[in-house]
């Protein structure tokens, strides 16, 4: 059997998703740690914009620091215009990118105004032209991460029919995987993730499908590879909380940090993300995506409004640090779920 280009490059069964202000180099480092001896995943970075790549230099720009591309990096495009896509591919393979990944999901105003992101899912003859423009510059796998549906013209539906009809034409173009997000674009984050519609596209596709949404714990990760069959489980926001779901391998009866554990491998999450950031990043840069990150793990944090107030009187990176040697030095839980995500 041959096996797929996922199957090559990101063998290992749980990855990260791309998210602007958060997955960024020290972000993906500090993760790095807690994947299994060995394991092999591919990296997304987040929605990077074709109009900007082509000029942009790449010390000057914290979120195109590819020093970690040895690891496998997806870098995620923002684009639509073959002069700015044929522009920006070859610089992404010389940074170092081993795929590249395609948003067709993003559903806020600046990207629809632009027609990119989810105003794709409006056009599926030109969201496959965009895809076959990226293929035909690159080296690398190309793939596509969109939703459930896009924003419908008067007298259309986006049933799941339509979406189906829009990934094969994406596939003909040269699509490699697909991953599904299955909210609307009008949900943006809000309501749930319907992930029966990732197990309805598991079966009329032959491409490997990356199922996202909604993950918060363990037994999340096993229900979707499970109630879905799709090939990964791409988490987002739980894993800013919860690094250690990384390593959870659907199905497996590894025991599951308690709650305090999880709060330790937290705080070790933390001080791994502070050290690279002093590594690479301006202080401003830095602290800015540090506060953003904790903005993101906080709502599963007890006493995250705290540490939320410690990070925020941090004015250099060994203030943060002590505030971290603080914050973790007494015992606290990580909770499972909650209501306040962002
Ligand atoms: C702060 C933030 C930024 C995001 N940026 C991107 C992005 O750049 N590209 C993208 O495809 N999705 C983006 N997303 C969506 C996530 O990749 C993911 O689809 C969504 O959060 C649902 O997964 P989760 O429930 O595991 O978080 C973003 C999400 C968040 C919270």
């Amino acid at each position: 059997m041959t096996l797929n280009k996922l199957d090559e490059l990101s063998p290992h069964p749980v990855m990260l998703a791309p998210m602007v202000g958060l997955t960024h180099y020290a972000v993906r480092g500090s993760l790095a740690e807690f994947l299994p001896e060995g394991a092999k995943v591919l990296w997304a970075t987040e929605m990077l914009n074709s109009r900007r790549i082509p000029s942009q230099k790449q010390h000057e720009n914290p979120e195109i620091y590819f020093y970690d591309a040895a690891n496998g990096l997806c870098p995620q495009l923002l684009a639509n215009e073959e002069e700015f896509i044929r522009m920006s591919v070859p610089r992404l393979e010389a940074w170092g990118a081993a795929a590249i990944d395609i948003n067709m999901g993003c559903p806020v105003k600046k990207a629809l105004k632009h027609n990119y992101g989810v105003a794709l899912m409006g056009d599926p003859d030109y969201a496959a032209q965009v895809v076959r423009m990226t293929a035909s510059r690159a080296k690398v796998p190309i793939s596509v991460k969109l939703r459930a549906s896009g924003i419908p013209k008067e007298g259309e539906t986006h049933d799941f029919d339509y979406l189906l009809n829009f990934i094969h034409g994406l596939v003909e173009a040269g699509a490699s995987w697909i991953t599904l997000h299955p909210r609307s674009a009008e949900q943006k984050r809000k309501g749930s993730a319907d992930w029966s519609l990732i197990a309805r596209l598991k079966k009329e596709l032959k491409i490997p499908i990356i199922g996202n949404g909604d993950v918060e714990v363990a037994s999340d990760i096993d229900a979707m590879a499970e109630e879905s069959g799709c090939d990964r489980v791409m988490v987002g926001r739980a894993l800013m909380a919860k690094p250690w779901l990384l390593r959870h391998t659907p199905g497996s009866l590894e025991p599951i940090p308690n709650a305090f554990e999880q709060h330790e491998l937290y705080g070790q999450f933390l001080k791994g993300v502070a050290k690279r950031m002093k590594e690479v990043y301006p202080l401003d840069a830095g602290m800015r995506r540090m506060r953003f990150l904790i903005v993101y793990s906080r709502p599963y944090v007890e006493f995250g409004e705290y540490l939320y107030g410690r990070v925020m009187a941090s004015n250099t990176y060994e203030e943060l640090e002590a505030a971290l040697e603080k914050f973790f030095a007494t015992k606290q839980k990580i909770l499972d779920r909650t209501s306040m995500r962002v």
